[in-house]
């Protein structure tokens, strides 16, 4: 599919299964949630751009390379982007950080806005928004509407899973927008739920419901 990658790491695919299993408890599911984000975000920074700076080693001088422009953003869907972007924080300690409220209307399954924080300066840096899911994509559309309102230009989508309903209404909301995932699942079920998919990722995260 044009714009998407596909992260079918051993280890991925391996955490993904344990997560998709009803019977992993709720801190098991936080545990490797944490532990995927470090592998997606080793992937989705693979070409970050790199310049050089002059540093001293111990025996030399020497011009080594490090990230090229302003920190980048991660910016997590509520709630459960934020059990993406723990890892990812790890990863990238100075990355800035937007949050986006967003829940499903669980009747109409329409993405409904309660919180919205990102820095200011947008315009100038690479947005990684963070979502587990991306079902009907009605939530990470209006996230990245609502980014590119606020002047982002430069952004990419990870999540864990997709289906190829929500894939297709993205790239035609989105066409700028690459999407990244460890799985693009079968289809949606009546509700809106991803088949075989792992149930609600923020209930499972939080040991809601
Ligand atoms: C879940 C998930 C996404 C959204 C995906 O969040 O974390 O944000 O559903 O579904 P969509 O592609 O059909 O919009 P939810 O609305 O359940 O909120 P929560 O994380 O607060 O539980
Ligand atoms: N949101 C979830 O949390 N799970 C799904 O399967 C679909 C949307």
């Amino acid at each position: 599919m044009k714009g998407v990658t596909i992260i079918d790491h051993p280890l991925v695919q391996h955490k993904l299964t344990i997560m998709r299993d009803k019977n992993t408890s709720t801190a098991g599911f936080r545990r490797l949630l944490r532990e995927i984000s470090l592998l997606l975000g080793y992937e989705v920074t693979r070409d970050l751009q790199l310049t050089t700076t002059q540093i001293q080693t111990p025996i030399e001088k020497t011009e080594a390379p490090v990230l090229e422009g302003k920190k980048l953003v991660f910016a997590s869907i509520l709630r459960a982007g934020n059990g993406l972007l723990e890892g990812l924080l790890d990863l990238v300690p100075a990355a800035r950080v937007a949050h986006i409220g967003l829940y499903r209307d669980h009747d109409t399954l329409e993405a409904i806005e309660y919180f919205f924080k990102a820095p200011s300066d947008l315009a100038d840096r690479l947005v990684i928004v963070v979502d587990p899911m991306l079902a009907t994509a009605n939530s990470a559309i209006a996230a990245i509407d609502l980014l590119k309102a606020r002047g982002a230009t430069n952004i990419r989508f990870l999540c864990l899973l997709a289906v190829p309903q929500g894939i297709e209404r993205f790239t035609s909301a989105h066409p700028d927008v690459p999407v990244y995932t460890a799985s693009i699942d079968r289809q949606l079920n009546e509700r809106g739920y991803i088949m075989p998919g792992f149930g609600d990722a923020g209930d499972r995260l939080y040991g809601t419901k």
